[in-house]
């Protein structure tokens, strides 16, 4: 009896579902009825089946019963609790360093504009002509306000930006770098590391985007020196739509950079109420004002999970369902003329595997309507987005499968 490639693919992914330390997690979320693989969590995570009744008993108690109360029991530190337990799980950040607020964008620009303002001898913002575009923009609204000038990294689109691209453009005049820690397009992963001291080798300051590795990637931002990094929750931390994000200031920088949105949350004493603004001197002057508390409810349990997991766990799950992802493609979608437009080797890659072909577009509208659930990237481009605690090796080949049906069926 000879083997089909799809019976020998799958039987493969039984077989690495069956070893999988982390399997018993798949069932810790809700069930999508109808969706027979989500390959979305890298835009915007499943939540977790407990999520009802965790915002029931928030309304009912937190909200309901304890009503303005809860401010001082437990929400005005919620900002810096959650920004503390993400750095600790994800981040390899000690306490005191991260807070939860905002949208992505809002703190990419208070960071921005904080190191643009740091030293007017250093007229210079170093960014990547293929970041996602908020960073673009922003780094065009900053240059805009101050002055400055934008430095364009234009690196390889599968591989990323590597050390020697900001090697090249790095000077005297270099304020920040600012970068993605895994490329929003290839899933090409950063030296992060390696690039923070090439910035730091002319005195500038580092500034990570890590919305697409935050809760997926290892990282020890304390112990590499990184000076800001911004990141959202509602990807790989499950925090739910428009969840908020979080910002990571490095204590030596903390009373020293100034925000410019300045609201009284992130003054030295919230309710002092006084005639002028005097900035807390520690991580809450990131804040600007009331903090989104039923926003920050989600994460909470996805944490948890991630905690229990190890980080370390999450990626090498995250390495396998990539890996097979690319032996898939290789196997059924590479002999239809379908390219890899992400690394082949699971160490230069996060947590997303990326494959361009001009009919995806019209592919991926097909596969929403049947339940198969990829990511489109303009102009033709095909995320697969393997969010490790939630998806499991047969997901991720009936995903590649259904790729190949849709292309090969000829009436697209
Ligand atoms: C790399 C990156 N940065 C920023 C954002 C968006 O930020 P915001 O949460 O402000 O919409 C995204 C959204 O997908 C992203 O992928």
């Amino acid at each position: 009896m000879t083997t089909t490639p799809d019976a020998s693919l799958l039987e493969h992914a039984r077989a690495l579902d069956g070893n999988d330390p982390l399997r018993a997690h798949l069932d810790a979320f809700s069930e999508a009825p109808g969706v027979d693989a989500y390959l979305d969590g890298n835009s915007l995570g499943r939540p977790l089946r407990d999520m009802p009744e965790k915002l029931a008993a928030f309304v009912r108690d937190d909200w309901g019963t304890r009503l303005i109360r809860s401010w001082d029991e437990q929400w005005m530190a919620l900002p810096m609790e959650l920004g503390d337990r993400i750095g600790h799980v994800a981040l390899g950040a000690a306490a005191g360093q991260t807070v939860v607020a905002d949208s992505t964008s809002v703190l990419i620009y208070k960071l921005m504009r904080a190191a643009a303002a740091a030293d007017p001898a250093r007229t210079e913002l170093v960014i990547e002509a293929g970041n996602f575009p908020t960073d673009r923009f922003l780094a065009e609204g900053v240059a805009a306000e101050t002055g400055m000038t934008l430095r364009w990294i234009e690196p390889d689109p599968v591989h990323g930006v590597s050390v020697a691209d900001v090697e090249a453009v790095l000077s005297e005049r270099t304020a920040l770098v600012s970068l993605s820690h895994v490329d929003y397009r290839s899933g090409a992963l950063a030296d992060m590391p390696g690039i923070t001291a090439a910035a730091h080798g002319v005195g500038a300051l580092m500034m990570w985007d890590l919305c697409h590795s935050a809760g997926v990637i290892p990282m020890q931002l304390d112990e590499w020196g990184v000076d800001m990094a911004v990141g959202c929750t509602y990807k790989y931390l499950n925090g739910g739509p428009g969840s908020p994000a979080f910002a990571y200031l490095r204590r030596g920088l903390q009373g020293v950079l100034r925000q410019p949105i300045q609201g009284w949350w992130s003054a030295a004493d919230i309710f002092a109420m006084g005639p002028e603004y005097v900035p807390s001197g520690d991580i809450r002057q990131l804040l600007s004002g009331t903090p989104p508390v039923i926003s920050m409810l989600a994460m909470q349990g996805m944490l948890d999970l991630i905690e229990q997991s190890t980080i370390a766990g999450v990626r090498a799950k995250s390495q396998s369902l990539t890996d097979l992802a690319v032996r898939a493609y290789d196997e059924v979608l590479a002999p239809l003329g379908v390219r890899l437009l992400s690394p082949r080797d699971a160490e230069q890659r996060g947590g997303h595997v990326t494959i361009g072909h001009p009919d995806f577009r019209e592919v991926t509208r097909r596969l929403w309507s049947d339940g198969i659930i990829p990511d489109f990237r303009f102009p033709d481009g095909i995320r697969l987005g393997l969010s490790p605690l939630s998806t499991s090796h047969v997901e991720t080949v009936t995903g590649v499968l259904a790729v190949r049906d849709a292309l090969e069926s000829g009436d697209l």
